[in-house]
């Protein structure tokens, strides 16, 4: 499976004559698994249509800024926050200056600027416009600010001469933006992760369990996975797809979660706890099903173990992280579970509201170890996953120290 599989990828096409290849870019990408969408500068209309890189992306081309009705349906901050990396190619002189001086007065601009996702340019122009001082400068400035510069190539160009300026082919910005989510941070490293709810059986056919996706956790482990670690990921049940480098277990109940997790844990160094862990389970299992007699039943529960607390409680503990899912005092509750089950490092997020958290694609956190935090917007939770893990790895690297 490649790296890109299920990554939003946010091209941006601007008024170069290589314009063209770039369709190609997006049929591989969709090939790859990449969601692909298309912002385009009206100088790049001039070049190809809106309506080839629609047919070809499967989505609707973004051009408009100030448009009420595209605002509407999926906005700039929407688009930004959407997008797990941002790619323009070609990239022109123009733009590689306006990029430069953090212009904002069109919509792939704005996107960039208002994104936190990593942006990589794939210049294409004459030779001359590539060796002009001023784009020189300009592509320190890019540099500078992490900017990854893919190309140019040498060769012929379309106007005849020869010489750097040529925008890479469509292969190798695909094999770049791959490397780009597979930065080998936590190369040899074994990570492990819990994810999903858990289920509690009540009887053979009913059970008691929570919202919990098993998003976050997955996005965690396929981080892990770019990062370079060798991953096993213990899963409550959910109907999510592991990529297949992945180790992955199912299970039921806490109970069985808690197994699974002490069967490999000696093997592991960094353990992720991303699980909605029932805390309760139902005393007694009722062997049949129950019967509708009475109005009202009662059903004793006990507590379940904790699986965090036993793994971070080991001699030889692995990192620990904990995750912790809140709905009032964040930070406070979160600071608390760091403290009481001797933790490393915990990600807080709130999962009262609608449009983040449990079963949404989007989440933001504020991750919490020793006196110190980070606060991480709301994002995709594979982009989240990602800044969070490379959070993680520099913890987990300088703890090793
Ligand atoms: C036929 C033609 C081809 C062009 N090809 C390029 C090119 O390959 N690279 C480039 O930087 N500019 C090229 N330009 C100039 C850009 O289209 C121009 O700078 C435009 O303002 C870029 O706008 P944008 O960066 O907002 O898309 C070309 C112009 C024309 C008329």
């Amino acid at each position: 499976m490649s790296f890109l599989h299920n990554k939003n990828i946010l091209l941006g096409v601007t008024g170069g004559i290589a314009a063209y290849k770039s369709v190609v870019l997006v049929r591989r990408l969709k090939e790859l698994g990449a969601n692909v969408q298309v912002v385009m500068t009206e100088s790049a209309q001039e070049f190809i249509t809106p309506l080839t890189f629609q047919a070809i992306s499967g989505n609707p081309v973004h051009s408009s800024l100030l448009d009420v009705e595209a605002e509407a349906a999926m906005g700039h901050i929407e688009l930004a926050r959407w997008a797990d990396a941002i790619i323009i190619a070609p990239a022109t002189a123009n733009s590689m200056a306006r990029l430069a001086n953090g212009e904002a007065d069109d919509l792939l601009t704005t996107i960039c600027l208002a994104s936190n996702a990593p942006l990589a340019i794939a210049p294409s122009m004459n030779q001359a416009m590539w060796s002009n001082r001023a784009t020189q400068e300009n592509l320190q400035t890019l540099k500078s600010r992490d900017i990854e510069i893919y190309g140019p190539a040498s060769g012929e160009q379309a106007c005849g001469d020869v010489g750097e300026g040529r925008m890479l082919e469509p292969e190798d910005i695909v094999e770049k933006l791959e490397a780009l989510f597979n930065h080998q941070l936590l190369s040899g490293v074994r990570v492990m992760v819990t994810a999903g709810p858990t289920q509690e059986a009540i009887d053979p056919v009913r059970y008691i369990s929570n919202h919990s996706s098993g998003k976050m956790g997955y996005a965690i482990a396929q981080a892990a996975l770019e990062a370079g670690a060798s991953v096993s990921l213990i899963s409550g049940p959910c109907a999510l797809q592991a990529n297949n480098r992945i180790q992955l277990t199912h299970v039921v109940s806490a109970e069985e979660m808690m197994t699974a997790v002490h069967a490999d844990i000696n093997d592991i160094d960094i353990f992720i706890s991303v699980a909605a862990v029932a805390d309760y389970r139902v005393k007694q299992v009722a062997e049949q099903k129950l019967k509708k007699h009475s109005d009202s039943i009662t059903l004793e529960l006990v507590k379940n173990p904790d699986i965090l607390s036993s793994v971070a409680a080991l001699d030889d503990k692995p990192f620990s992280v904990g995750f912790a899912a809140e709905t009032e005092k964040l930070e406070e509750h979160a600071r608390q579970k760091l403290v009481s089950k001797k933790l490393d490092m915990i990600v807080a997020n709130r999962v009262d509201k609608s449009d983040s958290g449990f079963n949404s694609d989007y989440n933001s956190a504020t991750v919490i170890w020793g006196d110190d935090s980070q606060r991480f917007e709301k994002s995709t939770k594979s982009r989240l996953a990602s800044d969070l893990l490379q959070l993680i790895a520099k913890h987990y690297i300088n703890n090793k120290r």
